[in-house]
């Protein structure tokens, strides 16, 4: 069976790749990496593709940065060209950006049957847009592979037939264990006279939370105040660089000498600093299952997450926009002595790369 695999921003790279690194073993199946472009910079992309060992893509659209409308059509217009010339008989899309609905739309048109890898999370959120498009994708799709059993309860509330619904863990686990040697073999810290567990490592990038200056001037406050805790570590995404440049609070972040702002990292380096933090402190959805599934404590900057099992079952925590939750748990966490021991999510155990291509293949 031929398969599409689409890949087209960061979060993405991460996920396919477990899927490639086992492909040898499943012949009857062959797969085909598709890379909208969506994410471009070497180091949004290209550095992704080394760390990861994945396949140059057989196609790559090369559709870049626009307005969501754009985007999406610009995504939808270069993959309907492909498969109109090379149709595949299965897409599977993975995770909620604008690539994943955009390459679902058209493949639904075409009646190719869809695939989604990372199926039914939700945030309860329309303002998000990743919401949009996890729900428009998970209405198209045939198949749904779940992470967690509340993506799987999602997905049948909303009548999602039980017979295309399987939980099968995450894709991005089996990554972090297979590349978890390498990264435990580099100390990206030790470039900032840091050692190990002994700093927050820092992202952010929703557009709820850089996007608007008053919430981004908060959001800059409370990072200044973690910084006279602990030393922080904060590459930068380039929506929030774009955001930060524009603001004097931006400068005072550069300005302050326990704040080490980077560009991008690689999937290794980002990693690295998150097995060696004492937190993790972040907007990201993939950080808070990687940190859970690290055992390194997560505090989460937003108000919802699509993720509940790393609050329940992993060492996640909500902020939601309280402060003094933010402070309490940072002095819990530098004063605790805490044990970090490796998460315990069930199917979260480097298998679930094998469940998706065992359904596949069947
Ligand atoms: C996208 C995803 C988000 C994911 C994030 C990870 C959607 C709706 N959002 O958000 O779910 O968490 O990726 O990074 O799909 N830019 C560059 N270089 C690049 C890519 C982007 O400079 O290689 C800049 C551009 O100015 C662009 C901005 O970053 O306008 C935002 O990029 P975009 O892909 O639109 O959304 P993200 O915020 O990255």
């Amino acid at each position: 069976m031929l398969i599409d695999i689409i890949a087209g921003a960061r979060p993405n790279f991460m996920k396919v790749a477990a899927l490639f690194a086992i492909a040898d073993q499943y012949p009857q199946l062959t797969l085909r990496l598709v890379h909208t472009g969506q994410h471009y910079d070497a180091n949004m992309s290209d550095i992704f593709f080394r760390d990861l060992n994945l396949p140059e893509p057989v196609h790559h659209l090369g559709v870049g940065s626009s307005s969501h409308a754009q985007q999406t059509a610009a995504i939808m217009i270069g993959y309907e060209t492909w498969v109109k010339a090379n149709p595949p008989q299965m897409v599977v899309v993975v995770g909620d950006v604008n690539s994943t609905v955009a390459c679902a739309l058209v493949a639904a048109k075409e009646g190719i049957p869809i695939a989604h890898v990372e199926a039914g999370l939700r945030s309860f959120d329309l303002t998000m847009p990743e919401e949009i498009n996890r729900i428009v994708t998970d209405s198209l799709s045939s198949l749904m592979f779940a992470t967690e059993a509340s993506a799987v309860a999602n997905l049948s509330r909303e009548g999602r037939p039980l017979s295309g619904i399987h939980l099968v863990g995450h894709v991005m686990i089996d990554t972090l264990f297979r590349m978890k040697l390498k990264a435990e073999a580099i100390t990206p810290y030790a470039d900032f006279n840091l050692q190990s567990h002994q700093y927050a490592y820092l992202t952010l990038h929703r557009p709820s939370n850089v996007d608007d200056e008053a919430t981004l001037a908060t959001l800059c406050e409370q990072i200044l105040w973690l910084s006279k805790q602990l030393p922080v570590i904060f590459p930068v995404h380039p929506r929030t660089k774009a955001r930060l440049d524009n603001s004097s609070l931006g400068k005072q972040l550069q300005n302050t000498q326990a704040i080490h702002l980077m560009e991008p990292v690689s999937y290794l380096t980002s990693l690295s600093l998150t097995l060696n933090s004492m937190m993790v402190v972040t907007d990201s959805g993939g950080l808070q299952e990687e940190s859970s599934a690290l055992g390194i404590p997560c505090l989460t900057l937003r108000d919802t997450t699509e993720r509940p099992i790393t609050i329940a079952e992993g060492t996640n925590t909500l902020i939601a926009g309280d402060w003094s939750l933010f402070r309490r748990r940072v002095g819990e966490i530098t004063t605790d002595n805490i044990q970090y021991s490796q998460g315990k999510i069930p199917y979260w155990d480097g298998r679930a790369g094998v469940r998706i291509l065992d359904i596949l293949s069947n």
